[in-house]
């Protein structure tokens, strides 16, 4: 194919501010970009990106925890490249060999017994559906969701949200009860880890006991929260969490859209590393590494009476996504990324304690692999959130050339979920860009 059949709009070189004007005009206000002046980025290589100026950024942030592979990794884009000179699309009415290779794939990686799943194509998307089937299976309404924690923006999704996130004041969550998460930082309950006997997940029990018919059908939860900022709890969290979920008759539906393929270091999921077996694991994001996939893995007996009625979707599992998804999976493993993230992160997680101890603002760093979290606040005593601090953050990162996101429900929390392709010189420049940032800030303070 030459480059003279690409539509010469895509083609042409666009400046900033003609596509900013473009934007304004006709993109509806739902879509909000990050700083005060929008970045316009034109391409990537590895964990770089490069604007329409030519200036080059260290990407810490992926999209949003998404493009794991990195920009233009050649398998990647050979794979999407050679599915779409074939078949870009059929619906799942029919069979395709992209679908069924990577249900195979997925098969081999997914913790034992996890050998079914349903492919969709946003986590949001994957959240329901294992939560319809989850309900089906079991035969009763209630979920149990955490505080702090985010599963999308469909009706139900976004109803198992925390507050900030749900944004639908008209909503009446049904069957949804929320229990605390392990947010050690900030405990709920105003105890210190581990004397507090982790009331937290104990706590579950209560909410089973006084909010529903004295059984449940799901619990879902993230292994780290990440919109939620980075919060992870230690590992015995989980495993009283599964424990009483099992003796109130429910499923653990592992919410693993941003901790899945490795990001956590070592493990293919995060929950791996509480040593908690999951009932049902939803992916996205780092599954398709930007071409929109995601799903659902499950034991058979689960996924029984799960039906083409109860889940078809038009975009699920075609050709084009499931190939680029089996190419990731590929692209891991052979790039030994579980390890890479392991290694990488510690160097990074070792970096960022070293900053704590230099900069008042950072009140906390938390997280595991190569998802990376630091609480900015502006009195460590008060832990007062440092929200506007973390707007100039991030603007003077951008300035430098590096690309970080926030979380949080106040917004003071630094996300650091890169591309898996991040380098240690990338790490150790980005490390010194905000450790610069720190001290201007803290001019201020
Ligand atoms: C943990 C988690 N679950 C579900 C979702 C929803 O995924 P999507 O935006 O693809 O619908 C997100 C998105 O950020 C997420 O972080």
């Amino acid at each position: 194919m030459t480059d003279e059949l690409v539509p010469e709009d895509l083609r042409k070189e666009y400046s900033k501010e003609e596509i900013l004007e473009i934007e304004r005009k006709h993109m509806a206000p739902a879509v909000a970009h990050y700083y005060e002046d929008p970045v316009l980025f034109v391409r990537g290589e590895g964990a770089t990106l490069e604007d329409s100026s030519g200036k080059s950024y260290i990407d810490l942030f992926a999209g949003i925890c998404t493009t794991i592979t990195g920009y233009a990794h050649p398998k990647y884009v050979a794979t999407i490249k050679w599915q779409a000179e074939r078949l870009v699309y059929t619906s799942s009415l029919y069979s395709t060999i992209p679908y069924a290779v990577l249900v195979k794939r997925l098969a081999e990686i997914a913790p034992k017994g996890l050998s079914q799943s349903f492919i969709v194509s946003s986590g949001s998307e994957a959240n329901e559906a294992a939560l319809f089937m989850a309900r089906k299976y079991i035969g009763n309404p209630y979920i149990i969701a955490c505080l702090h924690g985010y599963h999308g923006r469909t009706t139900l999704a976004r109803e198992l949200s925390s507050a900030g996130w749900r944004t639908t004041p008209e909503s009446h969550p049904s069957g949804i009860r929320f229990a605390p998460y392990g947010y050690c930082y900030r405990c709920s309950f105003r105890k210190e880890y581990p004397e507090c006997d982790f009331e937290c997940a104990r706590y579950i029990r209560e909410v089973i006991r006084t909010q529903t018919n004295n059984a449940i059908a799901a619990f879902i939860v993230e292994p780290i929260q990440g919109v939620g900022g980075i919060i992870q709890p230690p590992p015995e969290f989980f495993r009283i969490a599964h424990e009483t979920v099992k003796e109130y008759g429910g499923l653990y539906i592992s919410d693993e859209v941003q901790t899945g393929f490795g990001r956590t270091g070592d493990k293919w999921w995060g929950i791996q590393h509480a040593d908690v077996a999951p009932d049902i694991i939803t992916v996205a994001k780092g599954f398709g590494s930007g071409i929109p996939v995601a799903g659902f893995m499950t034991r058979p007996e689960i996924a029984t009476d799960y039906t083409v009625t109860d889940g078809f979707a038009t975009f699920g599992g075609n050709p084009l996504s499931c190939a680029a998804a089996v190419a990731v999976i590929e692209i891991i493993q052979e790039g030994k990324y579980l390890e890479k993230a392991s290694e990488l992160g510690s160097h990074f997680r070792k970096k960022l304690d070293s900053l704590k101890e230099d900069h008042k603002i950072v009140g906390d760093v938390r997280g595991q692999g190569l998802m990376l979290g630091v609480e900015l606040v502006r009195d460590r005593t008060t832990k007062e959130p440092a929200v506007q601090e973390m707007v100039q953050v991030m603007e003077l990162c951008k300035d430098r050339g590096l690309l970080i996101g926030k979380g949080g429900i106040d917004g003071n929390v630094i996300r650091l979920q890169p591309p898996l392709e991040l380098t240690r010189e990338q790490v150790d420049d980005a490390t010194n860009i905000l450790d610069e940032v720190f001290s201007e800030i803290e001019k201020n303070l």
